[in-house]
């Protein structure tokens, strides 16, 4: 198993799900796991549940990631805790039965699983367009689907 031992990895939708078990995975190997969540109580059961396995810090943010301004914030956060960090995960995602907009005026699936991680992207790169150099943030894994490829 790869030691991890001083990396920071963040983890989106990290409560339950591919999220939970990525954190559990990655606390195993060594990391200091940084699980984002958008219900506290939810994020705060699964922390326990991760730092139970970790030998390094499990931290947790609260944020709603269809929401853009509480994207911009918990980045904010982050950048303000920590230096840098190694990994960024996109996990964070949801499939609703029926056209939902985000307080953005986006739709719903598109805020939360596409539009904030490009905005994670670009905040943690220090630029707000595009794709940039990566600085601040030294990997990024996005998940995906084989349905998302058909649109
Ligand atoms: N499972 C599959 O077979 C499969 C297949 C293809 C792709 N995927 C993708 O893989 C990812 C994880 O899948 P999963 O099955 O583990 O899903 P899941 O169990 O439903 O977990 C999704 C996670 O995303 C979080 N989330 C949803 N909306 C959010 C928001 N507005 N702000 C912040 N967090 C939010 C959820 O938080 P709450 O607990 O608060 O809702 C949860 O932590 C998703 O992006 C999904 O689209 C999964």
């Amino acid at each position: 198993m790869n030691d991890m031992t001083g990396r920071v990895c963040v983890v989106t939708g990290a409560n339950t799900g591919i999220g939970k078990a990525t954190a559990l995975g990655l606390a195993r190997m060594g990391a200091t796991v940084v699980m984002i969540c958008r219900n506290r109580a939810r994020g705060e059961a699964a922390q326990a549940e991760v730092q139970r396995v970790a030998s390094a810090p499990v931290d947790l943010f609260r944020a709603d990631l269809s929401s853009q301004a509480e994207v911009r914030q918990v980045a904010d956060d982050i950048r303000a805790r920590y230096a840098h960090i190694h990994v960024l995960i996109h996990n964070a995602g949801l499939q609703l039965p029926q056209r939902t907009l985000s307080v953005d005026g986006i739709e719903m699936t598109l805020a939360v699983n596409h539009r904030s991680a490009v905005s994670f992207d670009a905040l943690f790169a220090g630029c707000t367009e595009g794709w940039c150099a990566i600085t601040y943030c030294r990997r990024i894994v996005a998940g995906a689907s084989v349905g998302e490829h058909r649109f």
